[in-house]
């Protein structure tokens, strides 16, 4: 399946501009993790940064399985191996750099990506 495009947050219902600081690099230790909320009235929107290996990598906090975030109650998005992303609801694992889901009821689909740059010491929306 072919990965989808990476999700601007400015065109979702409650995500911020273009241009917004998700989280400080200082804040983001190697093979650290953030789960990040955007609320706007009934509207959710949560995302999931890590940081693994030097790189970077955000998307939306949403498993392709069912729809629920991948951490339940943390900032803790690796598994046990600290090689791959987990969902905790029914343990699919996703490739970190791709977001293809290897192992799992959601095996070959992706998380969806999120378009950010990383400038001035922090991660910030595109
Ligand atoms: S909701 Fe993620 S594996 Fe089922």
């Amino acid at each position: 399946m072919t990965p989808p495009a990476p999700l601007h947050l400015e065109d979702t219902a409650a995500g911020p501009p273009a241009g917004s600081l998700l989280v400080r690099l200082a804040d983001l230790p190697d093979h650290g993790g953030k789960d990040i909320i955007f609320t706007d009235g009934p509207h959710l929107l949560q995302l999931l940064v890590q940081r693994h290996g030097g790189e970077i990598y955000v998307y939306e906090n949403r498993c392709p399985h069912a729809g629920t975030p991948l951490n339940l109650f943390n900032d803790r998005f690796l598994d046990i191996s600290g090689k791959r992303l987990i969902c905790r609801t029914h343990g699919a694992l996703f490739d970190p750099q791709s977001g293809l889901c290897v192992r799992g009821p959601c095996k070959g689909d992706h998380l969806r990506p999120v378009a950010f740059e990383v400038r001035d010491g922090g991660i910030y929306s595109l």
